[in-house]
């Protein structure tokens, strides 16, 4: 079975709507129309409504880095979902372990989250990773498997279709240390493992992406392994330089 290739760039809390315009108008101006690479951008909230009008003449796919589990109402500084997909988006990262850490978000609430999305229409890039302890512990596989399974607790099998999963190796992140590309494969295998046991009929088509410190000069290695489908990129994705080079390379 044959997954798409997707490369997702998490631009976490950087550029202003003024910035925003210019990183996007440099990726549209080096958009290939020959590639099968799906390419997501995902902003801040407050530069969402620019980016979506810039692309809206683009194949480029816009993303938001999270959501309220609440439909609507008085929730104060929180997004709904609804929100989000009346402005154009059409991915929602969920379950970054920055949130899962500064923001203590719970595998509880996590599920409510992916449950909201999936329920309004937007595409779920599911965050799980275990933290440097937990993999010198030797514990990587159960911390992993806890995550997806309670995460995805009371979805369907349609609900699931819409699920991409990302491997985010917390101590990768913004650190500058990568997985090697056989430690991630390793891992992304068990994730698809784990989804077999979750719903046999996902297991193949579901993308599951690596993230944690991709960089144009690792990203070929990763990207060549057989069980990661793409990548979920944070400094390299804020330069459209490097994050050309490595849409290029998957
Ligand atoms: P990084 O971030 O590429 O800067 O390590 C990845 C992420 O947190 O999604």
């Amino acid at each position: 079975m044959s997954r798409p290739k997707i490369i997702a760039g998490n631009w976490k809390m950087n550029c202003t709507p003024a910035e925003t315009k210019e990183l996007i108008t440099s990726l549209v101006a080096s958009e290939r129309s020959d590639t099968e690479v799906v390419t997501i951008v995902c902003p801040p909230f407050t530069s969402l409504s620019a980016a979506s009008e810039l692309l809206s003449k683009s194949s480029i796919v816009l993303g938001a880095q999270n959501l309220s589990e609440h439909e609507s109402g008085a929730y104060t500084a929180e997004i709904s979902a609804s929100m989000l997909v009346a402005t154009g988006v059409k991915y929602v990262i969920i379950g970054h372990s920055e949130r899962r850490q500064y923001y203590y978000e719970t595998d509880s609430l996590i599920n409510a989250k992916l449950k909201i999305a999936i329920n309004t229409g937007l595409f779920p890039i599911f965050c799980v990773g275990e933290t440097l302890e937990e993999r010198e512990a030797g514990n990587s596989q159960e911390v992993v498997s806890g995550q997806l399974l309670n995460g995805v607790n009371g979805l369907s099998v349609e609900n699931l279709k819409n699920l991409t999963v990302a491997y985010e190796p917390v101590w990768a992140i913004g650190t500058g240390k990568t997985a090697t590309p056989e430690m991630a494969q390793d891992m992304h295998k068990f994730i698809r493992e784990n989804m077999a046991k979750i719903e046999p009929a996902i297991a193949n088509s579901t993308p599951i992406l690596y993230g944690g410190s991709v960089k144009p000069d690792n990203a070929a290695g990763l990207l060549n392994q057989p069980d990661i489908d793409g990548a979920l990129v944070g400094g390299a994705s804020l330069s459209a330089d490097s994050f050309m080079k490595i849409i290029e390379a998957a």
